[in-house]
């Protein structure tokens, strides 16, 4: 099994034959980067595990603006909200790569939760998780400046894709300049604005879709 799947929270408390067992109940989707898998307010019937790739979730606000709430990579989860409390889906998830996901429908998780109580509860510990992130960004949003949060989210990114390599710690997080600013939650010109200055402090180097972490102490007491 490919080693995305054995770290995946979902599949972290069986064993390799049960976890076999359960990939074997699960549908193989290859999405090309720019694929819209679910729309919010869609109907949701299943939950997805990415194995390969990067997938943005993201909500509109009635006046069109974007907000991003996480940009997941292999081994996340998401898409679960609608299956334990049907309602419709709560953000829009889109390929930002070419991806390729495990989809698990309602159906077939059912006789995982009953059957295997350690499933269930995997899959509490992935919803405490998200809640707990979730005030937490709230708390940012209230309580921290933009150069602070948007230092929060090159770490949270770096955590997820950061490689080290000579130079630092290398971050291909796959978002447009308006992409950063919507998962900072802030306008595109205050972001750049401390993505310039971290920059000119030698803290960070700016690519394009990518930036690589010089100083990140110094970030870690900037997020705070
Ligand atoms: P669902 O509502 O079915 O579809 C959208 C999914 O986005 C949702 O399930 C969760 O899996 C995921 N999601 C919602 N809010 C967040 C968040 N704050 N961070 C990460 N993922 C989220």
């Amino acid at each position: 099994m490919e080693d995305a799947l054995r770290g995946a929270l979902l599949f972290s408390s069986l064993d390799d034959e049960a976890a076999q067992a359960l990939k074997a109940s699960m549908s193989e989707h290859v999405v090309a980067k720019g694929t819209v898998i679910f729309a919010e307010g869609d109907q949701g019937d299943r939950l997805y595990v990415i194995t390969k790739g990067k997938v943005k979730l993201g909500t509109h606000a009635t006046d069109g603006r974007e907000n991003l709430l996480a940009v997941l990579g292999p081994g996340e989860m998401f898409g679960e909200l609608s299956l334990f409390d049907p309602s419709p889906r709560q953000a829009t998830a889109v390929a930002l790569t070419d991806s390729v996901l495990l989809g698990l429908a309602n159906d077939a998780l059912q006789p995982w939760l009953t059957g295997r109580p350690e499933v269930s509860i995997t899959l509490l510990k992935a919803l405490a998780r998200r809640m707990r992130k979730g005030h937490g960004a709230l708390s940012d949003l209230v309580f921290t400046d933009v150069p602070g949060r948007v230092a929060k989210a090159l770490l949270d990114l770096s955590k997820k894709f950061g490689v080290a390599t000579p130079e630092g710690l290398r971050v291909e997080h796959d978002l447009t300049q308006e992409e950063l600013a919507q998962l900072v939650g802030a306008s595109r010109e205050t972001v750049n604005k401390a993505l310039a200055d971290f920059a000119h402090r030698n803290w960070i180097v700016l690519e394009q879709k990518s930036v690589t972490l010089i100083e990140v102490e110094r970030l870690e007491r900037r997020a705070h």
